[in-house]
C-alpha cells in the first residue's frame, strides 16, 4: 500500500494528535481518513479511522488529474524513443499530450533555420491547419510565445490578456480554451523552439501539472537535439556510402591502373605479419601497405589477384627505379602536387619496359591512416616513339647541316680561293654572338647564315671571282650584285626571316657607305652587324687571288680603325677580344648545325 502523507509524520502518532492522512490503495482507490494515538491510564493504543469525506472529492481529482499526467509523461516518452523525424515529432507529442493529458490543445513548434515550422492537435479535432505566420512576426509580438522563443517559460495565462503572436489564436479563441502556458525547448544553451499547452479551465497548467510538462519540454528539446545529431550522423554515413560506392566504381573502372597504399606502423608489423603489407621502405617510418588494386592494374602486371600483386609489386623495380619509386611514394605521403615520375621497370617475363606513375595523397589525422592512390600506364610504346623522333630528328639535323655545307661549298667550286671562307665568317659570327650573350636560336640564324651570305657569287662569273688582280669599277658592281642575288636565292626557303636578312645586310655599314641599300646604323640588323664584322675580319686575313694575306692583326687594326664608323664598336671589341684574350682561331674544328632543325 502506498501511503500519500499531507501531514508532517513526526506528529502522527503523539498521543492525543489525530492527523489526516490519505492512502492510495493497490486498486487505486483513495481513501482518506485520521490517524491518531491515544493514553489511557497505563495502557496506550492507537486507532484508526477511515472516512471518505465530502472534502477528499478535491484530492482525488488531483490525485486523478496527476496520475493522467505521469501517464502523458510516460506515453510522451515514449514516443520520443521512437520518433524518426522533426515532424514526427511535433506531430506525436502534441497528440499525446492531447489525448494522455486530456488538454484542449498542443502545439510543438521548431525553430529551422530562422523558420518557425509548428505542428497542432486539438482534442476532438486532430491535427488543425493555422494562420501562416513565422517566427519573427511571433518574436516580435511579445507575448508568452515570444519569450519561450527566447527561452523563458511562462506560467498559466489566459489568451485574452496576451499580446497577438500566437499563431493559432483565432482558432484556440474558437474553441474557448483560453488558458495556456508557453515552455521553451532549450538544450544545452540552444534555442531549439517551444512547445504550448492549452486548457479549458484555469488551474489545469498550474503546480505538479506545470512542472511536469517543464520536465517534458526538457526532454522534447534533448529528443529534438539527439535527433539532429543522429540524422545528420545519418546523413553523413549515407553520403560517405554514396562517396564509397562512387569512389569503388571510378577505381575500379579507370582506363590507368589504379593502386591504393597504406603505411602500417612499424611496430605493430614487427610483431605480426600484415598480410596487406607489401615490404619496407627505407624512406619511410612506416611499411608499406596495398589496399586495393583495379582491374587494369592486375591487367598491366599480369597479376591474377592483389595477394599476386602484392608479392611481386617490388620485384618489378631494378634498383635504381626502386631508389626512385621510393622517393616518389615519400613525395606523394608528403602530399606534393607534382607527383610524376617515369620508372624503368622489368615484367616478370623478364620484358623492360617503362610506367608512368601518378600520385594523389587522402590526407588523414594519423599518419598512419594515409592513404595514396597511385596511377601508373605502361608508356614504353610512348617511350619508343619519342626515342624514334628523336632519332629522326638528329638524322633531320644532320641532313640539313649537310645540305647547308654543300649550298656553301658550290660557291668554293667556282671560286677556289674563298674556300672555307664562308664556314669561317660562320665560324666567328657564333662566336660574338655567343660573347654577346645570345640565345641558340640566334646563334643557329647567325651560323646559317654566315655559312651561306655569299652564295649569290654563283651568280658572278668565274673569271671576276678568280681575277689575279684589281677589279675594274664595272667589275666591282657586278660583284656587289652578289648581295641580292644571294638574298634572291634564300628569300623563298623557309630559314627564320632574319638568316635572310643577315644575308642582305652582311656588306651594309654604320655609316651608310656599304652596299646594296646604303643603310645605317639603327636600320641594320645585329645579325647583319655581326656578320659584317666576322666577313671583313676573315676576307682581310685570307689568300686572294689579287693579294696574300694581310693577316690577323691586321684585320682586327681595320675594324678597330673603323670601331664605331663602318662597324659597331661592341662587336669589334668582343671580336678583337675573341682573338687577343679567349684564344680564337679560324682553325678550329667546323661549327655544327645542333638543333637547327628546329627551324624547319
Ligand atoms: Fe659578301
Ligand atoms: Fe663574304
Amino acid at each position: 500500500m502506498v501511503v500519500i502523507v499531507r501531514s508532517a509524520g513526526e506528529y502522527l502518532y503523539l498521543p492525543g494528535v489525530i492527523r489526516e492522512v490519505g492512502f492510495y490503495s493497490l486498486h487505486r482507490k483513495v481513501f482518506l481518513g485520521w490517524v491518531g494515538c491515544l493514553r489511557v491510564e497505563r495502557l496506550g493504543f492507537s486507532f484508526w479511522r477511515w472516512d471518505v469525506a465530502k472534502g477528499a472529492e478535491k484530492e482525488i481529482t488531483d490525485l486523478r488529474e496527476i496520475n493522467r499526467m505521469l501517464k502523458m509523461f510516460i506515453a510522451c516518452n515514449q514516443a520520443l524513443l521512437e520518433i524518426k523525424s522533426e515532424e514526427e515529432l511535433k506531430g506525436n507529442i502534441s497528440k499525446v499530450v492531447v489525448e494522455k493529458g486530456n488538454y484542449a490543445m498542443c502545439w510543438v513548434g521548431v525553430l529551422e533555420e530562422g523558420d518557425f515550422v509548428p505542428v497542432a492537435y486539438v482534442r476532438g479535432r486532430g491535427y488543425v491547419e493555422g494562420r501562416k505566420t513565422n517566427w519573427q512576426v511571433i518574436a516580435s509580438s511579445g507575448g508568452p510565445t515570444a519569450e519561450a522563443l527566447r527561452g523563458n517559460a511562462s506560467l498559466e495565462k489566459n489568451m485574452l490578456d496576451v499580446p497577438f503572436g500566437e499563431p493559432w489564436r483565432e482558432e484556440v479563441l474558437a474553441g474557448s480554451f483560453r488558458f495556456f502556458v508557453s515552455l521553451p525547448l532549450v538544450y544545452q544553451g540552444e534555442r531549439l523552439g517551444v512547445f504550448n499547452v492549452y486548457a479549458r479551465k484555469a488551474g489545469c497548467l498550474t503546480g505538479e501539472r506545470y512542472r511536469l510538462l517543464g520536465d517534458l519540454a526538457s526532454d522534447i528539446a534533448l529528443a529534438l537535439s539527439l535527433l539532429r545529431v543522429r540524422l545528420l550522423q545519418e546523413e553523413l554515413r549515407e553520403a560517405l556510402e554514396v562517396s564509397e560506392e562512387r569512389y569503388r566504381l571510378i577505381f575500379e573502372h579507370a582506363p590507368m591502373g589504379l593502386l591504393e597504399f597504406g603505411l602500417a606502423a612499424k611496430e605493430t608489423c614487427q610483431e605480426s605479419a600484415n598480410e596487406e603489407e607489401i615490404g619496407w621502405m627505407g624512406k619511410f617510418p612506416f611499411r608499406l601497405t596495398l589496399l586495393r588494386a583495379n582491374r587494369q592494374a592486375l591487367s598491366t602486371m599480369g597479376a591474377e589477384n592483389l595477394q599476386v600483386v602484392r608479392e611481386t609489386f617490388l620485384s618489378l623495380f631494378p634498383e635504381d627505379s626502386l631508389v626512385s619509386l621510393e622517393t616518389f611514394l615519400v613525395s606523394v605521403f608528403g602530399g606534393s602536387r607534382e607527383s610524376q615520375k617515369e620508372l624503368a621497370i622489368c615484367t616478370p617475363d623478364r620484358k623492360s619496359g617503362y610506367w608512368q606513375f601518378d600520385g594523389i595523397c587522402i590526407p588523414a589525422e594519423k599518419e598512419s591512416e594515409k592513404r595514396a592512390v597511385i596511377a601508373f600506364a605502361d608508356i614504353i610504346e610512348r617511350r619508343m616513339a619519342q626515342e624514334e623522333e628523336k632519332r629522326w630528328y638528329a638524322d633531320l639535323e644532320k641532313l640539313f647541316g649537310q645540305v647547308v655545307r654543300m649550298a656553301s661549298a658550290l660557291i668554293e667550286v667556282r671560286c677556289p680561293y674563298t674556300a672555307g671562307h664562308q664556314r669561317r665568317v660562320a665560324r666567328l659570327a657564333y662566336a660574338i654572338g655567343k660573347e654577346l650573350g645570345m640565345d641558340e636560336e640566334a646563334l643557329q640564324v647567325l651560323s646559317i647564315a654566315g655559312m651561306l651570305h655569299d652564295i649569290g657569287k654563283m651568280g658572278i662569273p668565274a673569271e671576276i671571282l678568280n681575277k689575279p688582280a684589281q677589279l675594274t669599277g664595272a667589275e666591282w658592281e657586278l660583284v656587289k650584285t652578289h648581295v641580292q642575288l644571294g638574298y634572291e636565292v634564300v628569300k623563298d626557303v623557309d630559314f627564320p626571316p632574319r638568316v635572310k636578312q643577315a644575308i642582305l645586310e652582311h656588306h651594309e655599314r654604320l655609316d651608310g657607305s656599304g652596299y646594296p641599300r646604303g643603310l645605317k646604323n639603327g636600320q641594320i640588323t645585329l645579325e647583319g652587324k655581326i656578320l659584317a664584322v666576322a666577313d671583313v675580319v676573315e676576307a682581310m686575313s685570307s689568300h686572294r687571288p689579287y693579294r696574300p694575306s694581310l693577316g690577323i692583326a691586321r684585320a682586327l687594326e681595320e675594324i678597330q680603325r673603323q670601331r664605331d664608323c663602318l662597324y659597331d664598336a661592341r662587336l669589334v671589341d668582343l671580336c678583337v677580344r675573341l682573338f687577343q684574350e679567349r684564344g680564337f682561331s679560324f682553325e678550329d674544328e667546323p661549327i655544327s648545325f645542333r638543333n637547327s632543325a628546329n627551324f624547319l
